[in-house]
């Protein structure tokens, strides 16, 4: 088995770590880093469940490698709440406007959310449909995630952190 030295950043701390050459981002941070709150569902490109940022943008994790983080910024899940342990506000939108109910696709759709709104593009609601279309939720319903995103639009600061 081949290993690799890496370092890159994770939810703002830095990494050193070797790592077997074939294993997935996903299975990396999962195990590796025990940031489980990046979830895999197909495993193969489908689902989005395993939704994380690198250098902000949007990335299944379960289609990256491990060694391609090399020199890469990475934020999951847990890097979505703020210094004290609270909800960010994109996190309280989904919270407040029913954004998930057994929360296994919010991982990635908050993280797909917010690429999209760091960008600071207008997102109309026609838009965040198709920008969000790559991620599947099997219980909840859409209309609700749309919802929780229009909110974290409405309250985000122009060019501020959702
Ligand atoms: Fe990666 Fe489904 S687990 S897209
Ligand atoms: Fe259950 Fe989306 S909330 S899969």
């Amino acid at each position: 088995m081949t290993y690799v030295n890496i370092t890159f950043s994770v939810n703002g701390s830095d990494v050193s770590s070797s790592v077997l050459v074939r294993q997935s981002l996903a299975d990396f941070l999962r195990e590796d880093q025990r940031l489980t709150g990046t979830h895999l569902g197909c495993e193969h490109g489908v689902c989005g469940a395993c939704t994380v940022l690198v250098d902000g943008r949007a990335v299944r994790s379960c289609l990256m490698l491990a060694v391609q983080a090399d020199g890469t910024s990475i934020t999951t899940i847990e890097g979505l709440t703020n210094a004290d342990g609270s909800l960010s506000p994109l996190q309280q939108a989904f919270m407040d406007n029913h954004g998930f109910q057994c929360a296994f696709c919010a991982p990635g759709f908050l993280l797909t959310a917010k690429e999209l709104i760091d960008k600071g593009s207008p997102l109309d609601r026609d838009h965040m449909r198709a920008e969000l279309s790559g991620n599947l939720c099997r219980c909840t319903g859409y209309e609700s995630i749309l919802n929780s995103m229009e909110a974290a639009i409405a309250a985000a600061p122009s060019g501020g952190q959702p």
